[in-house]
C-alpha cells in the first residue's frame, strides 16, 4: 500500500514537472521570458524601492510563484494582482497566497492583454525586448506618478529616478530600476 501511494505521488509530480517544462518551452518559443524567480532578498529590495502605501494597487507582470505579491503584502496593506501566462505558475502563486492567508488576484493572462491604468506600482522581471514593448504600453496607460520597478532590465527610453545595486561584485548588472510615470 505504501509503495502504491509513493508511486502515485511520484507519477503525479513527474506529470506536473513535464507539464511545467512543456509550457515553459512553448513560452520560450513564443519569445517569452522564462520563469526565473527573483531571489527573495532582491524581491524585498524591489518592494522597499517602491515605497508602498496602504491601499495602493500593485501589479507583478509575469508573477511566477507570486513572491513579489507576497513580499508586497508583507510590507503594506496593498491590493495585489499578478499577471502570469503559465497556468502552472498561476496555480502555484494562488496556492502560496492561500497558504500564507493573504488576499490577492493572479490572472492567467498575457501581460500585454491587460490595462494598467489603475496601477500605482508595477513590478517587472522580464526581458529587454519585452521592456521595449512595454514602455509604449506604459506611455499610453499608466497614470502620472505610477512607479515602475524593474529588476535587471531597464525601460530603454525612460530615465530611472533611481537605481539600486543588488550585488557587490557585478556593479553594472543586476540593478533595480525605479521609474515614475
Ligand atoms: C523572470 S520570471 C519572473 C517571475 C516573478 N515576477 C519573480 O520576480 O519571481 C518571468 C515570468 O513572466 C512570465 N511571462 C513571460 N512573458 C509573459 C507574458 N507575455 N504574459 C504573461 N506572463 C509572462 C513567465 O511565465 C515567468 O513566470
Amino acid at each position: 500500500m505504501f509503495f502504491l501511494i509513493l508511486a502515485t505521488i511520484i507519477l503525479l509530480c513527474s506529470l506536473l514537472l513535464t507539464g511545467f517544462m512543456a509550457l515553459s518551452t512553448v513560452g520560450l518559443l513564443l519569445g517569452r521570458p522564462p520563469y526565473v524567480p527573483t531571489p527573495q532578498r532582491i524581491a524585498r529590495l524591489m518592494v522597499q524601492a517602491a515605497k508602498l502605501l496602504p491601499h495602493e494597487r500593485v501589479y507583478d507582470l509575469g508573477s511566477g510563484d507570486g513572491r513579489l505579491l507576497l513580499a508586497s503584502l508583507k510590507q503594506a496593506d496593498v491590493i495585489v494582482t499578478g499577471i502570469e501566462g503559465n497556468s502552472f505558475l498561476v496555480l502555484l502563486g494562488r496556492f502560496r497566497l492561500w497558504l500564507m492567508g493573504k488576499k490577492g488576484t493572479i490572472l492567467w493572462k498575457n501581460i500585454f492583454a491587460h490595462n494598467y491604468s489603475d496601477a500605482d506600482v508595477v513590478f517587472c522581471y522580464l526581458f529587454p525586448s519585452v521592456m521595449k514593448k512595454l514602455q509604449e504600453k506604459f506611455k499610453k496607460e499608466l497614470k502620472k506618478g505610477t512607479r515602475v520597478v524593474s529588476y535587471c532590465f531597464p525601460l530603454p527610453e525612460w530615465k530611472p529616478g533611481k537605481t539600486f545595486q543588488t550585488q557587490e561584485k557585478k556593479p553594472n548588472n543586476f540593478l533595480i530600476y525605479l521609474y515614475q510615470a
